[in-house]
């Protein structure tokens, strides 16, 4: 199964896809994640992302597009992919259908979180990652058991740094020009399943896996 993750910064695309990944078992492909990391490391594509990613500006496609081609071909990816915030501007999008298309592959469903703007502010500001392992939580919305520190690994929290308001500011802008007109890239195509993420996150997972198991049209 071969899927997209589509919507705003704060849709609850990162939290919905470490859920579904377990539940496919396949990989989760976030080219956030991946820019974090190099930054995190200082390598040359770290430095370079950097750049843009302190901003809340989109990284270049040419960049962005070399490394999820580079991740597509990894034999991991075999029995599916999930794309957490890929791709997010049209030549993108043309790009993954030519690689796809190389692969003798396709884009089974393009799931697009639907959350108000008003709430993605304070989801994004009182957001809270763990250094070692990554997962996801909130100070209110999704709290750790103890403070600071991750249910999952005792790894310790951290906020991003473009979880300012100013910088969050900046990525609704550049999500509304250049990312949500792949809504009707991937409508036109079919592919693409609206659902609720206002919701609990445990009911938003629930929604997601029925579609993915073909149980919603
Ligand atoms: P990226 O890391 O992809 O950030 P984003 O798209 O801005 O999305 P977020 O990760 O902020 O939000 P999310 O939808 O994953 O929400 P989450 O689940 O964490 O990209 C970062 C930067 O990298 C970009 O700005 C750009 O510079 C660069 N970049 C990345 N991809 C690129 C590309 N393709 N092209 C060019 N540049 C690229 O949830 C948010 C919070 O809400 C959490 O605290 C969570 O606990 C909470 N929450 C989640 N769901 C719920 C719920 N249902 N109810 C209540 N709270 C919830
Ligand atoms: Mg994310």
């Amino acid at each position: 199964m071969n899927i997209i993750f589509m919507g705003p910064p704060g849709a609850g695309k990162g939290t919905q896809a470490e859920r579904i990944v377990m539940e496919f078992e396949i990989p989760h492909i976030s080219t956030g994640d991946a820019f974090r990391l190099a930054m995190s490391q200082g390598t040359p594509l770290g430095l370079k992302a950097k750049e843009y990613v302190d901003q809340g500006l989109l990284v270049p496609d040419e960049i962005t597009i070399g490394i999820v081609k580079e991740r597509l071909q990894q034999e991991d990816c075999g029995k599916g992919f999930l794309l957490d915030g890929f791709p997010r501007t049209i030549s993108q999008a043309e790009a993954l259908d030519s690689i796809m298309a190389d692969m003798e592959r396709k884009i089974d469903y393009a799931i697009n979180l639907v959350v108000d703007r008003k709430l993605l502010l304070d989801r994004l500001t009182g957001r809270r990652i763990c250094k070692k392992c990554g997962a996801t939580y909130h100070v209110l919305f999704n709290p750790p058991k103890a403070e600071n520190i991750c249910d999952k690994c005792s790894g310790e929290l951290y906020q991003r740094s473009d979880d300012t308001a100013e910088k969050v500011g900046t990525r609704l802008d550049e999500y509304i020009n250049k990312t949500a007109p792949l809504l009707d890239y991937y409508r036109s195509k079919n592919l693409l399943l609206e659902v609720n993420g206002e919701e609990e996150i445990d009911t938003v997972t629930s929604n997601i896996v029925k579609i993915l198991r073909g149980q919603v049209q």
